[in-house]
Formats: C-alpha cells, structure tokens, sequence
C-alpha cells in the first residue's frame, strides 16, 4: 500500500477553508528531509514534488519516489504527503503514474490549446484510474530564460473552465506570477483575473513561482481561492545562504571538528530550509492535523 495519500480530500477542504497547502521542490536528500521535518513539527499535509530536470538529476522517478517513502518511514512521518510531479511533459506524467506517484502535473502550456487539452483528458483518464491526482496549467509561468524575463501570459477564463470540465484536481493559472526570482520592477500578482477565474471554476488553483511574493500578496491570492503554492527557489537561497555562512566563517576548514564532512557541511542549509518551510506554511494557513 502507498505511504502517499493523493490530493482529493486535502485540497477539497483548502478550496472550502481558504487556505493554501504548500508544494516544495525536493533536489536531494537534504531537502527531502527538511521538508519532510517542517510538516512533522507543523503537524501539516504538503506536497513534496519533483520536476523533470530534479528527477534526471537525483536518478529517475521511481529513485525520488523510494527516497521520500524511506525517509517518511526512518523519521516516522504520520502526516498526509503526497508525492507531486512538477511540470510533466505527457511522457513524465504517464512515467510517474506507472512509478507510484500519487498526483502528477501535465504541463502542456507549450502546446497548442487543443492538444494540451486533449492530453490532458488522457492523462486525467490514465491517473483517475488509479487514484492520481492531476494538475494542468493554464495561461503560463513567466520566468527567466537567457536573462530575459518574462512575464508569463495571464490565463483566460474560458480556457480554465475548459480544462475544469476536463476533470483536473488542480489547476495552474497564470496571473503574473514568474518562476525563479522576481525582477524588481515587477507588477505584482493580477488578483482581478484571479477572482474572475475563482469565481468561474470550483478547482482548486495553484500559484507557481511562490518564491519572493510578498507575504500580503499571497496570503490575498490565498483568500481569493489560491490552494496550492509552489516553492522551490526560496529554499535553494536559504540553503546556499546558510551554507556560505557555514564556509565564510572558515568552519569547513576546522579539521580537527572536521568541520570538512558533509554531514556538517550541509547541516545549516538543511536547517534553513525547515525552517523556510515552516514559515511558509504559516504564511498559508495550513492547519495542522489533529492527534
Ligand atoms: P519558485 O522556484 O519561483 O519558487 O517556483 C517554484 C515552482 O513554481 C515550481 O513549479
């Protein structure tokens, strides 16, 4: 039996209670315990998920998936996780069902619209089968790509009632929000096409790019009907902050600590992203399960 619990219920009673749930990138072992740490000391549900590129890096889908299972089972994890691909194109999210996965994201947003469609209702078919839950995107992510940075193109009405009537559990929309860092004459989120869309569609709405929003803005987005949100970048620069902090004081060269072994080396980042995943989830509102 899966150790993973899909989205269904979780974020059924986010949409309703109008909080968020947060969905946080793991890149190796270090994150995959912080974050498993901060939902045991929050006592909250979240996501872990990985994207195509983390997943090729760390060995492969079914290698992400048997990490987070072993280490909920060595650090007794009691709280809902669910396992989460992160941008799938079509053949990673039928790999990551196939894997054990219990929600996967069908990114078609490239494609023209019929055909994310159309994939996407084959992927919704193939995961519902099997208890998986599926997110889609509408409109798009901006982000950075050879130091131009986009903003994204909003997401329209029609086209998320559209992928809503497709069945998915879950739904990306873009409202402005940008992957990675935000460029300082950024314009902020498009609540007005949030609401429009909130208003629209009963599925619970996801935000990427949750890294370096201002904390009203999402905590507002949040309200409006924004359930899920995305973080990765906001952990890589506390943990790359605590580790510089860690090498500038000169401790990795302190042999006689050996201060030089990874296990030490890495244990400030590993801290500060914890500790980043637990101010984030106060920041949605998640609430914690009750014993
Ligand atoms: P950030 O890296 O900007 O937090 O975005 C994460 C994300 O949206 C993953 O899909």
């Amino acid at each position: 039996m899966s150790v993973f619990v899909n989205g269904n219920a979780i974020f059924d009673a986010a949409r309703k209670g109008h909080y968020a749930v947060g969905a946080f990138n793991t890149n190796n072992l270090e994150w995959t315990r912080a974050i498993l740490e901060a939902a045991k000391e929050t006592k909250t549900p979240l996501l872990i998920q990985v994207s195509m590129g983390a997943a090729k890096y760390m060995g492969d889908y079914a290698s992400v998936k048997h990490l987070v299972e072993d280490e909920m089972r060595v650090m007794n994890i009691t709280v809902p996780v669910i396992m989460h691909l992160d941008h799938g194109n079509y053949e990673a999210a039928k790999a990551c069902i196939k894997a054990g996965y219990s929600s996967v994201m069908f990114d078609g947003h490239d494609l023209p619209f019929e055909e994310n469609l159309t994939k996407t209702k084959e992927i919704v078919k193939l995961a519902h089968e099997r208890g998986i839950s599926v997110e889609a995107e509408v409109g798009s992510i901006g982000g950075t790509e050879d130091g131009i940075t986009g903003e994204g193109e909003l997401a329209s009405v029609s086209d998320a009632k559209a992928f809503a009537d497709a069945g998915v559990d879950y739904l990306a929309c873009g409202i402005g929000n940008i992957h990675g860092v935000y460029p300082e004459n950024w314009k902020g989120l498009h609540f007005d096409r949030l609401k429009e869309i909130a208003a629209a569609i009963d599925t619970p709405l996801v935000l990427h790019g949750g890294s370096g929003i201002p904390k009203e803005q999402v905590q507002k987005a949040v309200k409006l009907g924004i359930s899920k949100v995305n973080i990765n970048t906001e952990n890589q620069l506390a943990f790359a902050k605590a580790t510089r902090a860690y090498i500038e004081a000169g401790k990795d060269e302190d042999k006689l600590a050996k201060g030089y072994d990874p296990r030490k080396l890495l244990a400030p980042g590993t801290q500060a992203i914890a500790d980043t995943v637990k101010e984030i989830i106060g920041w949605l509102g998640t609430p914690s399960i009750k014993d």
